[in-house]
């Protein structure tokens, strides 16, 4: 799709050693998971967020599966999340049979709304699933309260996440449970692929089995135990070690790869949002008490007509913005999962209105001043004396 844009919406890049780390796992011979690269990408997320066990998997969504797993959810019992989410955070405990009850999100950050989390709570609530939009911490001291009050899991849903914080303290570290993606279109990415994180020691043994087909491979190969067999349901949800090496050269350099990323979010901000304001457009909000992970840079337009204009509007000068996520309570497997009178009226309004602007790590100032000067032309074009012209300074 990118090819016949100009400015594409995404794009990967090379940022660090990624081809030196790929040749030399296959020059030693490791490309199954679990070796080299795949314990050092572990080991560095460990670390730098201080969560108890990292594993890398071939996807978030993989990561969310699991999750299901772990938490041993059955069909009687109730997963709490957003509406406003991609589909795979409802999709990996449906999966289990279980009951997915659509939480509304807020009008500001889009992060589900932790002032009406608890009328949705029943004695068959099992987990939460807050997701991180663009990297804004949902409000998780609420949120925890809330859970820790009905004894109720945690899963953060951090696939946009990696590297924000609330208030001071890592995304990804609050629930018992967080799952990153390196989707390609994320800040670091090797493609395809994830993490589960583990902040619940507890449940790092069982993890190991699930990812490993439900074997207790890990221990065999840690020298635990002489032979490795069934002993638990489970799946393939190992990272190949190319992907790893990949990821690894990523995560190496990635305060140069956040610190672009902010340059962009900063860049769009400072010559956005007074336009857009002016005009009743919106910007993404980020409260003082959160460091986004500078994910990604919206717009919020008057209407659905004129998201859709706008649109194309930025496709006739070669510019793909995009928009994101089509409300899950009203789609045909959310209202099978979900209760059919849903009420998400924020997902409903926001999710029409949303338009993501190209962002990547490569994205330059001349290119951003194209898709600047383009907003500021449809600007211009919504009412003429609110009509300002000019290459942006
Ligand atoms: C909030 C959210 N959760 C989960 C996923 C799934 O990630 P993956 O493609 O790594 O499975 C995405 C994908 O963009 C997402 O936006």
């Amino acid at each position: 799709m990118s090819n016949t844009y100009s400015i594409p919406f995404n794009r990967s890049s090379l940022t660090g050693k990624e081809l030196e780390h790929i040749s030399q796992a296959m020059t030693i011979g490791q490309i199954a998971g679990d070796q080299t690269f795949s314990k050092q990408s572990q080991k560095l997320l460990e670390q730098l967020l201080g969560v108890k066990k990292a594993l890398v998997t071939t996807s978030c969504t993989h990561a969310l599966e699991m999750c299901g797993l772990l938490l041993n959810l059955k069909p009687e019992d109730e997963v709490i999340v957003p509406s406003f989410t991609f589909v795979s955070t409802a999709n990996a405990f449906a999966l289990r049979g279980t009951r997915i009850v659509f939480a509304d999100i807020r009008p500001d950050t889009l992060n589900l709304d932790e002032n009406r989390l608890e009328q949705l709570i029943t004695s068959r609530t099992k987990a939460i699933v807050p997701v991180h939009y663009a990297g804004v911490g949902c409000e998780m001291d609420s949120i925890m309260k809330v859970a820790e009050r009905h004894g109720i899991a945690v899963v953060e849903d951090n696939a946009h996440g990696l590297f924000g914080k609330y208030r001071g303290r890592w995304l990804g570290t609050f629930g018992c449970l967080a799952t990153q993606s390196f989707h390609e279109t994320k800040n670091i990415t090797c493609g395809e692929g994830g993490a589960l994180l583990i902040n619940d020691a507890a449940l790092v043994e069982r993890a190991e089995i699930i990812r490993e087909k439900g074997t207790d491979r890990s221990r065999f190969l840690r020298g635990q135990v002489d032979k490795y067999s069934w002993v638990d349901i489970g799946s393939s949800y190992v990272m190949s070690d190319v992907l790893a090496a990949f990821l690894y050269a990523q995560l190496e350099v990635f305060q140069k790869i956040q610190a672009e990323r902010r340059r962009i979010w900063d860049y769009y901000d400072e010559r956005l949002r007074e336009w857009a304001s002016e005009a009743g457009i919106g910007c993404p909000t980020v409260p003082a008490h959160c460091e986004q992970s500078y994910h990604m840079y919206y717009l919020i337009m008057r209407s659905l007509e004129e998201r859709q204009e706008f649109i194309s509007f930025l496709k006739t000068r070669g510019i793909l913005s995009v928009f994101h996520y089509v409300p899950l309570h009203l789609s045909v497997m959310g209202r099978r999962f979900g209760s059919r009178d849903a009420k998400c009226p924020v997902t409903e309004e926001k999710s029409d209105r949303l338009v993501r602007l190209p962002f990547f790590n490569t994205l330059s100032a001349a290119q951003q001043d194209l898709v600047i000067k383009a907003i500021r032309d449809f600007i211009g074009t919504l009412s003429p004396s609110r009509a300002k012209t000019g290459v942006p300074t």
